[in-house]
């Protein structure tokens, strides 16, 4: 069949709008009509190059859809079925899955590494050369091929845009404070960058009762959000000292848990010297390959701190989106407010622009099919 997608032809460059041809989903795949892609700032560090992939390649890897066939041997899903896509497939058997860490398993790394299938080609293809895939997902596209692990199934009431932001944004945000740094009622959480994945920290540290919950972004719009979602406290680093500001929220020790947001070695320096002793600093930003932040070891002996960092939320992905859904049927999980934009596919670049220029909580794509 064929299929428009954005594509990323060359890096540094917009992506262009091309038409594809889409194979049959083979063996343990499934074809999917793409219903909802969120704009991520994951996507824009493949198009500057800060992360690398194959190209040409269709990004996109936060996104939700309908599925529209089943290769061979798929049993978990069938056409017409809502799916969440998930960026890093699991495998649900080795060690990592069964300790519940799916976003550690390395079924899927093949897929990452080459933007090719497990059996070497690609499912896109333009006058005959190969389109390479995107952490196994790609729904800047009408219609994208999976590996059937790289979906979740999803309940028919959640509206597919909504649904399409747990795929990254929410799980990761949300699933920081939950699931990697445990936060509980009461302890101080600072969150440097407050954007699409940022927003979502501050809601995860509203959700269990954090407090204070502080605040830091350069632009005062992302602020107002963070408040509306829970921020007790805000703080634009330029014109306060993020660090002096957070002591003196907290009695002079600095936060308990301070997590960076962004994915810059001088704010994860920044929100290790907010962490009070024996406190935890939480990255969650992703760094350009490459970067390297200085450690101190002497400093971390004398002051207990905890460096962590994590990856997809650390969430338990099967047990922990069901739940995550559940949370916003019931009121305590925001997700209608995080979009502040529906695009058209055509106009996917003011998506990565309006990111850049810092107006948008997130911009998600909505296909006309
Ligand atoms: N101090 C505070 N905030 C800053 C600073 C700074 N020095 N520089 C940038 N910011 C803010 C921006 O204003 C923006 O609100 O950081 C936020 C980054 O948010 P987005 O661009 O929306 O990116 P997001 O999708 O939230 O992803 C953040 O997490 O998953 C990773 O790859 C992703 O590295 C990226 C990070
Ligand atoms: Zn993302």
């Amino acid at each position: 069949m064929r299929a428009r997608a954005a594509v990323l032809a060359e890096v540094k460059k917009p992506l262009q709008i091309w038409e594809l041809e889409v194979d049959a989903p083979k063996e343990g795949e499934v074809l999917v009509r793409v219903v909802a892609a969120g704009v991520c700032h994951s996507d824009l560090h493949y198009i500057q190059g800060d992360l690398e992939t194959p190209l040409p390649a269709v990004p996109g890897h936060e996104g939700a859809g309908v599925v529209e066939a089943v290769g061979p041997g798929v049993t978990r899903f069938r056409p017409g079925d809502p799916v969440l896509f998930v960026f890093r497939a699991f495998c649900g058997q080795c060690f990592y899955c069964l300790n519940g860490r799916p976003a550690l398993c390395d079924f899927s790394n093949p897929i990452r590494r080459t933007g090719r299938m497990f059996d070497g080609t690609t499912r896109f293809h333009r006058n005959g050369a190969d389109v390479h895939h995107v952490l196994g997902v790609s729904c800047f596209a009408e219609y994208t091929v999976v590996p059937e692990q790289g979906l979740l199934p999803l309940p028919p009431d959640i509206p597919l845009d909504r649904a399409a932001l747990v795929g990254c944004g929410v799980t990761t945000g949300v699933g920081a404070v939950l699931f990697a740094a445990g936060v509980r009622a009461g302890e101080s959480v600072l969150v440097i960058g407050c954007g699409g994945v940022g927003l979502n920290v501050v809601q995860g540290a509203a959700l269990v009762g954090a407090g204070p919950v502080i605040a830091a972004d350069v632009v005062p719009q992302k602020l107002d959000w963070a408040r509306q979602l829970g921020a007790t406290h805000t703080i634009d680093p330029r014109e306060q000292d993020v660090v002096e500001v957070v002591r003196e929220l907290t009695g002079g020790r600095g936060a308990d848990y301070a997590f960076e947001v962004i994915g810059r070695a001088d704010t994860i320096q920044q929100a290790y010297a907010a962490t009070r002793k024996g406190g935890t600093t939480v990255i969650v930003g992703l760094t350009p390959m490459g970067t390297t932040v200085p450690l101190d070891p002497l400093d971390l002996l004398r002051t207990e701190k905890t460096i962590k960092a994590t990856l997809y939320g650390s969430a338990n992905l099967p047990r922990d989106i069901p739940r995550l859904l559940e949370l916003y049927r019931l009121g305590r999980l925001r997700l209608d407010e995080l979009i502040s934009r529906r695009l058209r596919l055509e106009e996917i670049n003011d998506g990565f622009e309006a990111m850049l220029a810092g107006s948008v909580a997130r911009s998600i794509v909505m296909f006309e099919h």
